[in-house]
Parts: structure tokens; C-alpha cells; sequence
């Protein structure tokens, strides 16, 4: 027997302000009433989802919240880019006091605050990945009086600086724990230094003066992932234990590999694989078809109402516990090595190549 499964938590809110911060990226605050605010309580470096019907078309998107929590203001930023549907109706269409879908604040990019610690943070940003480490720059720096942050942050020009006013605030309301440092990729300083992307020449810059490796309790990273992995790498080499790096990538398409690359898992992908989903404490089963390949693609196009957002293997949204049965995951760049211990997968990633599978997403 089939059972529907039950809806994801979606809240309908207003558009409480909308301005440019930039040419090109759009700061929206939510109006969140008095009774949601305890449902939709945040932790510094979560995001929220958005969801809007755009020509027909259910599109979501992630977006990081970019305000502390203590602040009870829910803010996010979206950069607009060339084609993308959501960025594009976001920095185009949207006015205040339209409405939008939004669902619970989620995430795991953060560490935990205590007013007692004193520790040295440092953070790397590209564009609008600043917008997670805002929020927890913010956060510890109001949270515990004697840690430190030290951000880098890339862009391509002065004027393109997402949040460099705020940045401005902050560094003077926190001139001697809070340091920031900008690099331009297209635009000329005196400081050679500064001009251009992180590379290993500038890693070896930053961790032999400006980084002291040993005193730094964490670092957290925010941009593409070529940019993140490099930076992950270098910091390793100095002696920065990988457990205290964190990153979240940007979702671009390149993070779908491409079916050439995963040749050998599909053909593995039996013929009908008979699934069953369990959500909100029901059961939905269906068999697996030909053309799709993933179990969320496969869900969704039954009739299964299950959550998720990048489809890219980013944010996590759409993780799930395999209880029987065998996937293979395309890409991950969200799960933890201990999540996938303990059989966690991302459901828009993993690929069914058992004849059966049972997997939870109540977790
Ligand atoms: S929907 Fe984002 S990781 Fe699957």
C-alpha cells in the first residue's frame, strides 16, 4: 500500500526589507512573526531555505542567514548570477512586502559559543560567502568577550565588497579582537600582497606572519571549492589539525559529476529497485524507473513530498539514513566522514544499486 508522506515544515512570510547592498546582490530580511520565533531560531553560519514558484517551476535555493542570532533578525544575501533563476527573480522581481516559502534554519557550519572561551578564530571569504561568516563573527565576538577573529576576505573590486560597511562597524566596535583583510582580484593596491586570489605563495604569506597556526582555536572557510581545498590544504601543512577547519562550499554546477565519470556505478543500478522511504513516522514505497537515477529524483517524481534545496550535494537538506540496501553517491561535499559511518547519504546524490532499499529521512 502506498501512503502519502507528510509535508516539510514550510512557513509563508513577508518581504520586511529588501535593499542592494551591491550592484549585483540583494539583502532580504523576513518578517517573522513573534510566534515562529522560537521555530525558526538560528545558530550562527545556518541558512534557510527559500522557496518560490517562478514560471511554473518549484525552485528552492539556500541562503545563509548573515545576522547573529541574539539580533531576532532573519537577513540573508543573494548575489545574483548570470542565469540562475532564483538570484535572478530575487535581484529582479521581488519587492518588499511580497511573500516567499521559507523552511527551518538548518546547517551544521558553526561551532558552539561559551562566554568563557578565549579563543583565536580566523576565517576565509570569497564574495558572498561572506554571508555564514558575518553571522558567526558577530556571534563570538558579542558572545565571548575575549576571543578573537581574523577574516580574509576576496573580492573582485572595492565597490563589489558584500557587507563592507557592517565589516567597518564591527572592526570598529571590536578594534582590538577583530582584523580583516582584503584581497581584490581586479583591482591594483600598493600591497602586491593583496592583489588576487589565495594561493599557495600567499598561504605561506598568511601562516608564517599573520596566522599564528598554534593559537588559532578554528578556522572556517566560505567560497568555491577550488578556493576552499586549497586553503584546507595549506592550513593542514602548518599544522592546523583538519578537525578544526570547517567549510561550506558555494553550490556551482560543476559540483555534478557528470553520469561519464559515474559510468560504472549506473551500470551497476539494477533494473527496478524497490524503495521505501519512511518520513513523519509513514512509509512510502515505489520502484525506482529508468530515468532517474536518484533516489530524491525517483521520490519526488512519485509523488513524495521530501525535502531538499541545491540538488548539488551541498546543503545537506536532503540527507537521509540508509536502513537496507546499497547506494553510491555521486558527489559529497556535506556529510562528515562520522555521518557517513553511520550510513547518512545525500539523497539527491545517492544512487540505488541494490534490488531493495529502506531509507529513513526521520533523523
Ligand atoms: S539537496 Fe542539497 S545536498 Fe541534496
Amino acid at each position: 500500500m502506498t501512503i502519502v508522506i507528510s509535508m516539510t515544515d514550510i512557513y509563508t512570510v513577508k518581504i520586511a526589507d529588501l535593499y542592494k547592498e551591491t550592484k549585483d546582490t540583494v539583502v532580504l530580511t523576513f518578517d517573522i512573526p513573534e510566534e515562529l520565533h522560537e521555530t525558526l531560531r538560528f545558530i550562527q553560519g545556518q541558512h534557510l531555505i527559500l522557496r518560490k514558484t517562478i514560471d511554473g517551476e518549484d525552485v528552492r535555493r539556500t541562503y545563509s542567514l548573515c545576522t547573529s542570532p541574539d539580533d531576532n533578525i532573519w537577513k540573508v544575501a543573494i548575489k545574483h548570477i548570470p542565469g540562475g533563476v532564483f538570484s535572478t527573480y530575487a535581484n529582479k522581481s521581488l519587492k518588499k512586502g511580497d511573500t516567499i516559502d521559507i523552511m527551518k534554519p538548518s546547517g551544521n557550519f558553526f561551532v558552539k559559543t561559551n562566554p568563557e572561551h578565549a579563543n583565536n578564530y580566523i576565517a576565509f571569504a570569497a564574495g558572498s560567502g561572506i554571508t555564514p561568516i558575518i553571522s558567526m563573527i558577530k556571534t563570538h565576538l558579542e558572545r565571548e568577550p575575549n576571543s578573537t577573529f581574523k577574516l580574509f576576505y576576496l573580492n573582485k573590486t572595492t565597490k563589489s565588497i558584500i557587507f563592507k560597511e557592517e565589516i567597518e562597524r564591527l572592526k570598529n566596535l571590536y578594534f582590538q579582537r577583530f582584523h580583516v583583510f582584503y584581497f581584490l582580484t581586479k583591482e591594483q593596491r600598493d600591497i602586491e600582497f593583496l592583489n588576487g586570489r589565495f594561493d599557495k605563495e600567499k598561504m605561506e604569506i598568511l601562516t608564517n606572519n599573520f596566522i599564528d597556526i598554534e593559537d588559532t582555536a578554528h578556522c572556517f572557510l566560505c567560497g568555491p571549492k577550488d578556493m576552499i581545498f586549497l586553503i584546507q590544504d595549506e592550513l593542514i601543512a602548518a599544522g592546523m589539525p583538519k578537525k578544526n577547519i570547517h567549510y561550506e562550499l558555494f553550490f556551482s554546477g560543476d559540483a555534478e559529476v557528470s553520469d561519464l565519470q559515474f559510468a560504472e556505478t549506473l551500470d551497476k543500478m539494477p533494473d527496478g529497485t524497490v524503495v521505501t522511504i519512511i518520513d513523519g513516522g509513514k512509509e512510502f514505497h515505489f520502484t525506482m524507473d529508468d530515468g532517474y537515477q536518484t533516489l530524491l529524483d525517483g521520490a519526488l517524481a512519485e509523488g513524495a513530498d521530501l525535502p531538499f534545496a541545491c540538488k548539488g550535494g551541498v546543503c545537506s537538506t536532503c540527507r537521509c539514513k540508509v536502513i537496507e540496501g546499497e547506494v553510491k553517491m555521486k558527489v559529497n561535499y556535506a556529510l562528515e566522514q562520522h555521518e557517513l559511518d553511520q550510513n547518512l547519504v545525500l539523497s539527491c546524490q545517492a544512487v540505488p544499486i541494490s534490488d531493495k532499499i529502506i531509507v529513513d529521512f526521520d533523523i
